[in-house]
């Protein structure tokens, strides 16, 4: 229920900004940290053991508060009421029509908000020329303009047809799909030339992956970089999937299923050929060496759909893997063309299904709209709902973790060389926060970026396409700059789905930890929090990203990007392979990779010892919160942080890989908790309790 009124209230005061009288009749509203105390009680399960099953304890009543605004009136609980009738006619009935998608966790339910309030920002600009859309438009109205183009062709798509996508994009060489058409020539289906021009729309990592990215000996240029399909890419899809589109793009059953079959046959031998190991690492060549070097493979075919027909043969590119794209080579030629092109029609079909509204709905045709403008929607959120007031807060933040993470550096527990050591502080000292993916001054790089994009209220696919089509050319383009970008510059990444999300990353060849504008928003962020849960949560998040930095993985990169880190003197310290090893041993029992773990295991550490302090000794008679005085503020600590992970209980019955999903970020929050000393010294849990791991891993 506090959900529900959190939700009223946020939207409440956006609308309060522009039309000062609709808010005004509800009664004084309750601070935000009494708001946050009662939200906290009321996900909790207390019947629940915390020693037993901490995340059950926190976030076991969860589900029940996630009645989200779009509700109708019948299904809510009877004390419900009263905070419902405080909603506005007009939103209740709005609602109505909207999504039945219900958010499944934090992140979800703030991305759901922060759509809803794009969403009457972007219709309110709409209602011609009022004080508030007057004022909006002073700042890049064309750019206004073309989201809201791309917003109200998603809203008038009735029905949303997939088939449309393969009308407008036949594979190569004037053929046509096999599906829709007779005259499918197999002879002139060449998979190099097709896959190179829909790389042109987007689809990459369908039989090999082509990318923009920052050189791996000077991160500041780009070059372009060759290799397999990564392991999640060559998934196999299965057949459910495949007939599910095939239906959708008008296929009788019986063909739906007989194709799924073949494609799914071919999809695993696919993914066998991940098992290769790269024996001949990367290479730098010229596009004219390679064209003779792996001749089997028709790379200019390829390079000219992608870079247009005046190539330069001595450009050069970066390829790995080869191996796997000579065993490809073997394993195409075994394959019917047909299949073959009907494989690369579903992986598109699935790509830009994905890049589309789940549903036609207001707040879908958002999330379309942030997946296909990222940079524009960054700016916009950053624009209309940052409020600068929070940058300091949060730099202050990111600067103590950086603080403790250096103190723990510097006590040096795996006994590195000292030259090493320094070399690991110097990284963390150049570890920048980066708040957007835009600087809200710089509104030329966002205008320049969608200048050459026109943009029609009645053309989705067109839209979508045209959109597509810009960030693999936008991204192209970089090759051509001359050591010249900034390393702020992080436009090369709108590919990533991490670009239109409100999650924070850690961009390796860069240094920086991107916190989206998006996060800082309730129930994740506000000025008004305790500083405790501040940390909690959002310090949690910083901490894990910075951690990053200094993974497995993240050790190869230096301070400046580069991939000349000190990995190999890292990995071969004895103490760092046990701890590990350490962690290898908890993800048997089926968790994210080893640096997510470790990451997350640091993370908790770093960011609490940050708040509390490191020195463990010291008298813990921390006064209580007169909020919530049933608990310690350690206590508190830790069941804010494993509320950020609270989410939807799948039943068995609904998809697998959700439920799969799901019991990920549960077992995140209990092999985290279980890991930490001060977790079951704080909760009093007992040696044989689930909640203590047997052995507790620590890295750095
Ligand atoms: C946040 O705190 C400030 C100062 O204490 C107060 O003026 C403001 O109304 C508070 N905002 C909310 C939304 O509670
Ligand atoms: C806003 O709209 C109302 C009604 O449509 C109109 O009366 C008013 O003049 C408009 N305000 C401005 C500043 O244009
Ligand atoms: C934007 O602001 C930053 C610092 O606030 C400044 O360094 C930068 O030059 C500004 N950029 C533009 C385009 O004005
Ligand atoms: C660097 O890039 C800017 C714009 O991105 C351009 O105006 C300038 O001419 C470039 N300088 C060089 C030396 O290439
Ligand atoms: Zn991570």
């Amino acid at each position: 229920m506090l959900k529900l009124s959190l939700i009223v209230w946020l939207l409440c005061s956006l609308t309060w900004r522009t039309t000062p009288t609709s808010c005004r009749q509800t009664r004084p509203a309750p601070s935000i940290q009494e708001l946050l105390a009662t939200q906290l009680q009321s996900y909790m399960d207390t019947k629940a053991r915390p020693c037993e099953n901490f995340y059950q304890y926190a976030c076991g009543n969860w589900q029940l508060h996630q009645q989200a605004p779009q509700d109708n009136k019948e299904e809510q609980p009877a004390v419900g009421q009263q905070q419902h009738q405080q909603q506005p006619q007009r939103d209740q009935r709005e609602a109505q029509q909207d999504s039945q998608l219900q958010p499944s966790d934090t992140l979800a339910v703030l991305d759901y908000s922060l759509n809803r309030q794009l969403e009457l920002l972007l219709r309110r600009g709409n209602a011609a020329g009022n004080e508030s859309s007057a004022e909006e438009q002073q700042l890049l109205p064309e750019l206004h303009e073309k989201m809201r183009s791309y917003y109200r062709a998603c809203k008038r798509l009735k029905p949303y047809n997939l088939k449309k996508y393969l009308q407008l994009l036949p594979p190569s060489n004037g053929n046509h799909w096999p599906l829709l058409s007779r005259s499918w020539q197999p002879e002139k289906f060449n998979w190099l030339a097709t896959i190179g021009r829909l790389r042109l729309y987007g689809l990459n990592g369908v039989l090999l992956k082509e990318q923009v990215l920052p050189r791996w000996d000077d991160a500041g240029s780009y070059s372009l970089y060759l290799d397999k399909p990564g392991l999640v890419e060559t998934a196999p899809m299965g057949e459910g999937a495949m007939i599910e589109l095939l239906l959708d793009i008008g296929q009788t059953k019986r063909v739906a299923n007989e194709l799924a079959r073949q494609v799914d046959s071919f999809e695993r031998q696919l993914h066998r050929l991940q098992e290769l190991e790269d024996d001949e690492g990367a290479k730098e060549m010229q596009l004219g060496y390679l064209a003779e070097d792996l001749p089997q493979l028709q790379w200019l075919n390829y390079m000219q759909q992608l870079l247009g027909h005046d190539l330069d043969l001595r450009s050069t590119l970066i390829i790995q893997n080869v191996p796997y794209l000579r065993a490809l080579d073997k394993l195409l030629q075994r394959q019917k063309p047909e299949t073959l092109c009907n494989y690369i029609m579903l992986k598109l079909l699935a790509f830009l299904k994905q890049q589309g509204p789940a549903e036609i709905s207001r707040v879908e045709c958002i999330a379309s709209l942030r997946r296909a403008m990222p940079l524009a929607a960054s700016w916009l959120i950053g624009q209309r709902f940052h409020d600068p007031s929070n940058e300091a807060i949060v730099s202050d933040l990111f600067s103590r973790l950086k603080l403790r993470f250096g103190q723990l550096l510097a006590e040096n527990r795996l006994q590195l060389q000292p030259l090493i050591v320094q070399v690991l502080r110097e990284k963390l000292q150049a570890m920048r926060l980066q708040l957007g993916f835009v600087q809200l001054n710089d509104s030329d790089q966002v205008e320049n970026y969608y200048e050459r994009v026109q943009l029609s209220a009645h053309n989705f696919y067109g839209n979508q396409l045209a959109l597509l089509r810009l960030r693999v050319e936008q991204n192209h383009e970089l090759l051509l700059r001359e050591n010249n970008c900034s390393l702020s510059d992080l436009s090369y990444l709108m590919e990533l789905w991490q670009s239109s999300s409100s999650s924070p990353f850690y961009v390796k060849p860069r240094n920086l930890v991107m916190l989206p504008y998006g996060l800082l928003q309730l129930p994740v962020w506000h000025r008004n929090m305790s500083e405790l849960q501040q940390h909690a949560m959002l310090g949690f998040a910083l901490a894990h990203e910075l951690l990053h930095g200094f993974d497995s993985s993240g050790i190869e990169y230096d301070s400046v990007g580069n991939i000349m880190g000190p990995s190999e003197e890292i990995s071969s310290n004895s103490r760092f392979a046990q701890s590990l090893n350490c962690m290898q041993q908890q993800l048997a029992t089926g968790s994210r990779s080893l640096n997510e773990k470790l990451a997350d295991y640091e993370a908790l550490r770093v960011v609490y010892e940050t708040f509390f302090g490191a020195d463990m000794l010291v008298d813990r008679k921390e006064p209580r919160d007169p909020l919530l005085p049933q608990f310690s503020q350690r206590q508190r600590f830790f069941i804010s942080f494993a509320q950020f992970f609270c989410g939807k209980l799948q039943s068995l019955s609904l998809q697998a890989s959700q439920h799969l999903e799901h019991a990920v970020d549960e077992l995140r929050v209990l092999q985290t908790l279980a890991n930490y000393e001060e977790f079951s010294r704080e909760f009093g849990c007992e040696r044989r309790t689930k909640m203590q791991a047997k052995q507790k891993c620590k890295v750095w």
